[in-house]
């Protein structure tokens, strides 16, 4: 066994990180391949709680390597506070942290464009994005010519690549309204302390996975984001700008399908999302409200209230299949159990016609009425539970349902943040 994967399957959040720091101690490799400092994992430990945006969650695990993959579009500031705050804590990396060189680096002018893009949407509705550049460094990285990998930091021609960017996007960023002012000198300066800061941690991190798993050490990819956000097949133009479903586990860390052997899908037990576009399930009500507040569900990365609703058991199953999952867990349970009724979403209804696919245009989506199935809450606190035996019968009924909708077994359920709330099937 070597690749086991950890996806979320609605729009980001899931609560992913615990799984995956839960699941590291059978694991030599965690790989992060995809997205940025968009992310916003939340890991506890021991009553401590780390929040890490692009350093993979298998650092709070002594004795793994944790590899930034070549998919992933990496801000150097930000990695380098995540890697001090953490060293702060007593958790050193020089020895357990890697970043591709291959991957690409987020610059200024990239946030200024993000920001510029988010305040002016063309044709109505933001997509909301989280600010970090991630788009346009996505945009410069399949342009090509405009993209600057971390290799290129290392290389003579750095400054005069900059320079040449710097001229053309100053001018791109003053059509899109923006007041941002770009200095090349001070770009250049700045970035190439980055490097030097970085260079103990820069590797060829694709022949070192690809020896890895050859030589059978057990990796753990992480993905980031949900597969309800992955740019081909989640809610465009509502998405993030990488393939953030199973199927981008590949691209991303540059280790072939054959060594993938488990996917496992991470849910919350309601649905929840940020920024713009459809969402079926939404509750703008009290009780979307009260999930808010139980759940506290507020961006990790952005601070941002997140829009809640029902478990949407439609967009679940369409991005289970997308991301080939063989279990699921479920996150959340201690949130569920304060709610004296529960509803899950299974099918849609659209002009009077009842499906079970998820359709593949925003406008649809935007359409679609959710059809909803009542469960009765169980109103028990279940924080406690250590096996999923100890559950109420009301929570194992809800469970067995979820299952059965997606056509995936529950392997594991979370009834609270902590290591030791996580029961395993
Ligand atoms: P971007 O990834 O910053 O471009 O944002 C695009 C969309 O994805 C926005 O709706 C964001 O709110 C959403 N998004 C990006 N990263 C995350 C995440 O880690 N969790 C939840 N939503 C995210």
């Amino acid at each position: 066994m070597s690749g086991t994967c950890v996806i979320g399957l609605q729009w980001g959040d899931e609560a992913k990180g615990k799984i995956v720091d839960l699941l590291t101690r059978e694991f030599d490799i965690v790989v992060r391949y995809q997205g940025g400092a968009n992310a916003g994992h939340t890991v506890v430990v021991e009553g401590q709680v780390y929040k890490l945006h692009q350093i993979p969650s298998g650092v709070l695990s002594p004795g793994v390597m944790n590899v930034i993959g070549p998919g992933v579009v990496l801000n150097p500031p930000i990695v380098l506070q995540e890697i001090d705050a953490l060293a702060g804590r007593g958790i050193a990396l020089t020895d357990s942290l890697r970043i591709s060189d291959r991957l690409h680096v987020v610059f200024p002018w990239h946030i200024a464009e993000d920001r510029a893009m988010n305040a002016n949407p063309v044709g109505g509705e933001s997509i909301g994005t989280t600010n970090r550049g991630i788009g346009p460094c996505y945009r410069d990285k399949y342009g090509r010519s405009h993209a600057i990998r971390l290799g290129d930091l290392y290389r003579p021609d750095f400054r005069e690549k900059i320079e040449g960017i710097v001229e053309v996007k100053q001018r791109l960023l003053a059509q899109l309204d923006s007041t941002e002012v770009l200095d090349a000198g001070r770009i250049f300066d700045e970035f190439s302390g980055h490097a030097a800061r970085l260079e103990p941690y820069v590797a060829d991190t694709t022949n070192y996975l690809l020896d890895a798993v050859e030589a059978g050490r057990r990796v753990l990819f992480e993905g980031a984001q949900g597969a309800m956000l992955d740019i081909d097949h989640g809610t465009f133009p509502f998405v993030t700008s990488s393939n953030s479903s199973g199927v981008g586990v590949c691209a991303g860390s540059g280790v072939p399908p054959c060594w993938i052997k488990k996917v496992v899908g991470v849910v919350k037990g309601y649905t929840t999302r940020v920024g713009g576009g459809p969402f079926p399930t939404e509750l703008t009500d009290e009780t979307g409200e009260r999930i808010r507040k139980l759940g506290n569900e507020y961006g990790t990365t952005t601070g941002r209230p997140r829009r809640c609703g029902w478990f949407d058991a439609v967009a679940v199953r369409y991005a289970a299949r997308l991301s080939g999952v063989d279990s699921l867990a479920i996150m959340m349970m201690d949130v569920l159990s304060q709610l004296s009724e529960i509803k899950l979403c299974v099918a849609y209804e659209l002009d009077g016609r009842r499906f079970e696919t998820f359709p593949s245009h925003t406008d649809d989506l935007r359409r679609v009425k959710p059809v909803l199935e009542v469960l009765p809450g169980w109103l028990q606190d279940v924080r406690t539970a250590r096996r999923i035996a100890d559950l109420p019968d009301g929570a194992r009924r809800y469970l067995d349902r979820v299952a059965e909708l997606i056509g995936r077994p529950v392997e594991i359920v979370s009834v609270g943040p902590g290591r030791e709330q996580t029961l395993f099937a």
